[in-house]
């Protein structure tokens, strides 16, 4: 609603909220995987299924750009990048420092990929298709 009314007035305020839903969401998944330990490939297709069939069906059908939706593919980058740290090497999960240091590593991917320049565009290049680009 916000981006349809263009309230640019709440743009940062809304943000920070979805900065803590984004949060939560992740922690969601971080204890599911952690906790009971299901990396199934029916599991983690109906949550790809579920995070993208919509917006699929509504940039197709409303002929909108995919970067209207940007929350989806956002979601579904993060939710792999959770079901990748857990699931590489899992049955060591149980130990603290293994965890420690998955959970470092995908602070060193994220700030690799967004904060040292060139390196996100190296990556993301092969999939500008997707934006029409
Ligand atoms: C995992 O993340 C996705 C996308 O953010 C969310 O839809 C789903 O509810 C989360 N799962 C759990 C168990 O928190």
């Amino acid at each position: 609603m916000y981006h349809y009314f263009a309230a640019s007035e709440i743009y940062n305020a809304i943000r920070i909220f979805i900065a803590a839903y984004v949060w939560m969401t992740g922690f969601g998944n971080f204890s599911y995987y952690y906790i009971r330990k299901d990396f199934s490939l029916a599991r983690f297709a109906q949550m790809m299924w579920r995070l993208n069939f919509f917006v699929a069906f509504c940039c197709i059908v409303l002929n909108n750009d995919y970067m209207l939706y940007y929350i989806c593919p956002m979601h579904t980058l993060f939710t792999l990048m959770v079901y990748g740290a857990l699931g590489i090497y899992s049955k060591y999960n149980e130990i603290s420092s293994v965890i420690a240091a998955k959970i470092l590593a995908c602070f060193l991917v994220v700030i690799l990929v967004w904060e040292i320049p060139g390196v996100f565009e190296i990556i993301w290049s092969p999939f500008a298709f997707f934006l029409g680009q």
